[in-house]
């Protein structure tokens, strides 16, 4: 190594150390106007420059000269050009040694660079060509080393363009070399290689851009002028984190770390295009204009900030494979989704529209059945010049389903052949008892709504009293006030109940039941005739008080003959005969049920009994004989007769014969019926004067009503007395 000479033709870059305070433009260093932007067919850009104030001013290596040749020199050595990412490419002529056919050398050229801020590129392959050669790159700075290849070959290899040992060899060059001697030598002087290898040759020489040819190279290399070399330059000696923000780069640009492994370089986004060293140097590519795109139909082609897209028609997308646009593919799929959800929706739509329908079809139903059932008169009564304090209440049809839970079977009281009766409960959670009513036709409708008021102003503590009633429904419903206990039926017959009735209790029952009969016939503004007495008609409370229900109201007879004939009604056992065989209705009717009622409290036996002989199956015959034959005593009820009680047994049992006699004119009044069978209470009585039967207080309730006081009057009328007084028909409804 002692050979080595350095001084022979040493080319030394030139540093110069410029300082000149340089323009700030958006806080950063920056060119001033009028720089030298070209020498020959080389762009110089910032950080480079030809003149002061035009170069980054803190790093005079990045000073260029153009000499009139219009050459562009680093240092000493031409330029070729300068990339923004940290290149700088520049011309390196290679270096020889040659012997002359004796041996003796004829001539050699050796470099040495030392480069100061930059450093040798890793593209760069350090390359010897010659077959009797060796070559060394010796790289100086911190550390020193040397490194190198060797070729040797008697006869010229054949030419493959490759530099693979053969007359050639090739070696890497090291990261962030700077400093560099490169110098070939020959082993011997051996003239028969010299004769087709004169020379040996050692080069630096950008990766891929040198070709081996053997047979010229080997020979001629020496007229090859230059090889280009890639340099590498950075800004500074700190890392992008080191620099952070104050870093030269501009706007839209970004820092990276130098492939020297010192110093940093600007990049531009992604989409920008432009010096990036300078505060406004990036700025976005026009890719449509540029035809940067690969959008099939450049018309298509839409710019946006950092790149582009391609926008097709409404009804078109872009196959990005093809970049495309193709008429947008409606899949059998989505027209079966788009079917399926049209016709979801059309369903839903149309089943809105019949919901709606249905409702208002049902509003209207309601509000025609209220008409047709008198709601409208029952609304003018109650609120034009009729009694003011009537307490109707009218009920609507949803207040009514929702009360009956929608009219559920575990809700159902009682079922027959009249009708249903309902458990219902109010919002007020009072408990009633909800029946519906029958009604004929339309004709009767006025007298339906009296009755309703005349009933509904009844406030008689022994009658079921009616609250309201609800007129929305095809069939009338009636709303009862509801009685615990049962009927006096159940009580006297029903297994429900045993019959512990004691003949107090039942003398009170009947004195009760007559005194509101009498009151229906005599007391109230229009004569009532119940027309349905019996034992299931007779409720009692949970103090055992007789409550009569049923006041129909499920039905008026109008007081013509013909619709009272066609219109006997009434229970079997109980039906007056008289009545029956006439078809006319008076409250001498009621006075026989009730003498039936009697005896059967008398007896415990009912009504109608088809075990018993066929002479007495009917009771008041059963009754009537064992009164003529004396021997009454067989037929009471043994828990009723006692030694004490028996004269007033007698007493009643009288009483019930007379009540059914076969003439309604034989039978007497209600009232002296019930003042009969008081007067037996009083006689011995046991019981408290608040049990008794109230007579007349009661009257004075009615609300509004005009009390008939003229007893005479109501007392001895038939139907046909006075016109136009409806007698109700009173069906069993329980
Ligand atoms: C620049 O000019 C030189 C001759 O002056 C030529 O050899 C070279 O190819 C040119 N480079 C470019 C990039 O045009
Ligand atoms: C310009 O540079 C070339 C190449 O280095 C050199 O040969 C020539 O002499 C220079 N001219 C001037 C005027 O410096
Ligand atoms: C610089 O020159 C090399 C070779 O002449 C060429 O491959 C490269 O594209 C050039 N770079 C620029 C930025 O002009
Ligand atoms: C070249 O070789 C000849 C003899 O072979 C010798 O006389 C001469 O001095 C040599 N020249 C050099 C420059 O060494
Ligand atoms: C490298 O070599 C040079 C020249 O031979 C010498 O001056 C320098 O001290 C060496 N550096 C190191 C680190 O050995
Ligand atoms: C080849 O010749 C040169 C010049 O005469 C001499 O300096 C060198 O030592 C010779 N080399 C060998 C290997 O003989
Ligand atoms: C020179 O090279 C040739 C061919 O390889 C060889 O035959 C000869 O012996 C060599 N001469 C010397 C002096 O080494
Ligand atoms: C040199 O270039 C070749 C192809 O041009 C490539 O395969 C190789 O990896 C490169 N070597 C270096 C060190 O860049
Ligand atoms: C270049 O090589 C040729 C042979 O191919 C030679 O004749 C010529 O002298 C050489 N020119 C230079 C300047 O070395
Ligand atoms: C190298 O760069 C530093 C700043 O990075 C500067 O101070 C120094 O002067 C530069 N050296 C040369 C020789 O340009
Ligand atoms: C750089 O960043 C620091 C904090 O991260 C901030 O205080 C400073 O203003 C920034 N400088 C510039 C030029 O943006
Ligand atoms: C960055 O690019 C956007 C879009 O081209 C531009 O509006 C903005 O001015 C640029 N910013 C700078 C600092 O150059």
């Amino acid at each position: 190594m002692e050979k080595m000479k350095l001084q022979e033709g040493l080319i030394f870059v030139a540093i110069f150390f410029l300082a000149y305070t340089q323009q700030l433009v958006g806080g950063q260093p920056q060119p001033h106007e009028g720089c030298q932007t070209r020498c020959g067919n080389v762009t110089i850009e910032y950080p480079f420059g030809t003149s002061p104030r035009c170069y980054y001013a803190e790093d005079p290596s990045f000073k260029l000269t153009c000499n009139e040749t219009e050459k562009l020199l680093f240092g000493n050595i031409p330029a070729i050009n300068i990339s923004h990412n940290g290149e700088l490419r520049v011309r390196v002529p290679p270096s020889y040694s040659c012997y002359n056919s004796r041996g003796n050398s004829s001539g050699s050229l050796y470099h040495t660079i030392r480069l100061v801020n930059l450093s040798l590129s890793t593209k760069n392959r350090f390359t010897a060509v010659g077959c009797n050669t060796y070559a060394f790159l010796s790289t100086y700075g911190v550390a020193n080393h040397s490194f190198g290849c060797m070729s040797m070959c008697d006869s010229p290899p054949e030419a493959n363009g490759e530099c693979s040992g053969k007359g050639c060899c090739e070696s890497s060059v090291p990261r962030g070399s700077n400093f560099f001697g490169v110098q070939p030598y020959s082993f011997n002087n051996n003239t028969s290689v010299h004769s087709f290898n004169p020379c040996s040759y050692a080069f630096l020489v950008e990766n891929g851009t040198f070709n081996f040819d053997a047979l010229e190279d080997l020979k001629n290399l020496r007229n090859v002028t230059d090889f280009p070399v890639v340099l590498d330059w950075s800004i500074g000696k700190q890392t992008c984190e080191q620099v952070g923000n104050t870093s030269i780069c501009g706007g839209n640009s970004t820092c990276f770390d130098s492939t020297r492994g010192v110093g940093y370089n600007c990049k531009c986004f992604e989409g920008f295009e432009g010096n990036p060293y300078l505060s406004y140097g990036c700025h976005d590519i026009d890719e449509c204009t540029s035809s940067r795109h690969n959008c099939s139909d450049p018309n298509t082609c839409r710019n946006k900030v950092g790149g582009f897209y391609c926008k097709c028609q409404s009804g078109y997308h872009l196959d990005t494979n093809t970049m495309n646009c193709k008429r947008k593919d409606v899949g059998w799929t989505i027209i079966l989704l788009g079917t399926i959800i049209g016709f979801l929706v059309i369903l839903l739509v149309v089943s809105f529209i019949k919901q709606k329908m249905k409702h208002h079809k049902n509003t209207e139903l309601r509000q025609k059945f209220f008409e047709q059932n008198g709601g409208g008169m029952l609304i003018q009564r109650l609120s034009g010049a009729g009694p003011a304090n009537v307490d109707v209440k009218i009920f609507t049809e949803v207040g009514m389903k929702e009360a009956t839970n929608g009219y559920d079977k575990s809700r159902i009281l009682g079922q027959g052949g009249q009708g249903t009766v309902y458990k219902g409960i109010l919002p007020d959670n009072s408990i009633v008892a909800i029946k519906k009513a029958r009604l004929g036709d339309n004709s009767q409708v006025e007298q339906f709504i009296n009755e309703v008021l005349v009933l509904s102003q009844i406030n008689h503590r022994n009658v079921v009293k009616l609250l309201g009633c609800c007129l929305e429904t095809e069939i009338p419903l009636l709303v009862y006030e509801y009685i615990t206990s049962g009927t006096l039926f159940d009580h006297l017959h029903g297994s429900l109940f045993d019959s512990s009735l004691t003949w107090e209790h039942r003398l009170r029952i009947a004195i009760e039941v007559a005194g509101t009969l009498a009151y229906l016939h005599s007391s109230a503004s229009i004569p009532i005739i119940h027309r349905d007495v019996k034992t299931a008609n007779i409720l009692l409370d949970e103090n055992l008080t007789a409550k009569v229900a049923d006041f129909g109201a499920s039905r008026l007879i109008p007081m013509d003959k013909e619709q009272l004939t066609t219109m006997v009604q009434g229970t079997l056992g109980y039906l007056d005969p008289e009545y029956f065989n006439t078809g006319l209705l008076n409250e001498k009717s009621d006075v026989y049920s009730f003498g039936v009622v009697l005896m059967e409290l008398l007896s415990g036996q009912t009504a109608l009994c088809f075990e018993r002989p066929q002479t007495s199956k009917h009771l008041v015959s059963y009754f009537a004989s064992a009164m003529k034959e004396n021997r009454l005593h067989e037929i009471i009820d043994g828990q009723v007769m006692t030694e004490e009680n028996q004269r007033e047994i007698h007493e009643a049992a009288r009483v019930a014969v007379e009540c059914t006699r076969v003439t309604g004119e034989e039978r007497p009044r209600m009232k002296e019926v019930a003042a009969e069978l008081e007067a037996l209470r009083v006689k011995t009585t046991k019981f408290k004067r608040s049990d008794q039967y109230p007579e007349t207080e009661e009257i004075e309730n009615l609300l509004g009503v005009q009390i008939l006081t003229t007893q005479g009057d109501t007392s001895s009328t038939g139907y046909d007395s006075i016109n136009n007084v409806p007698i109700l028909d009173i069906e069993a409804g329980r």
